[in-house]
């Protein structure tokens, strides 16, 4: 799998799309607008915006979205990721999503902290992560 240099990500594309992104929220109750961009290691971009329900439990967060998005453009993974808020400033992942993440993209993940700070690494965000390598050595046969 290909980690790009942080140098060498489009973050200004990847900003604004997950800006243009937060135009597509369904956020009724929060109000908090939220929209994620992706690249991939082939060079595509991913997006996804949040979507809230009545019963709130089962709001799915825009990175969510955005998987959906990635796996239904035919999967691959993911390298590079921002997401904002309705201001257009960066949004720190939640706790489920930084795992939902992992599956798609692993330790590596550059998730942007915006214009004046480094990207971290979802190995930073999430240290130690149970992912698919942990199922075939932990399944009681
Ligand atoms: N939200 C996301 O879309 N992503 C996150 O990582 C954190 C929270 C959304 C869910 C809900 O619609 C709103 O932000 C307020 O929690």
């Amino acid at each position: 799998m290909s980690v790009p240099d942080p140098r060498d990500v489009p973050w200004k594309e990847l900003r604004a799309l997950a800006h243009e992104a937060t135009a597509r929220s369904y956020a009724p109750y929060s109000r908090v607008l939220v929209g994620a961009a992706g690249l991939t290691a082939a060079n595509t971009y991913v997006v996804g915006s949040n979507v809230e329900n009545a019963s709130y439990g089962l709001t799915l967060c825009a990175e969510c979205s955005l998987v959906s998005d990635l796996v239904r453009q035919g999967g691959g993974r993911l390298t590079a990721l921002a997401v904002v808020a309705g201001d257009g400033e960066p949004l720190a992942p939640c706790g489920r999503c930084r795992q939902v993440l992992f599956e798609h993209a692993g330790d590596s993940l550059l998730i942007d902290q915006g214009e004046h700070r480094a990207a971290l690494t979802l190995g930073e965000l999430l240290p130690h992560a149970f992912g698919p390598s942990d199922l075939p050595t932990r399944s009681t046969p």
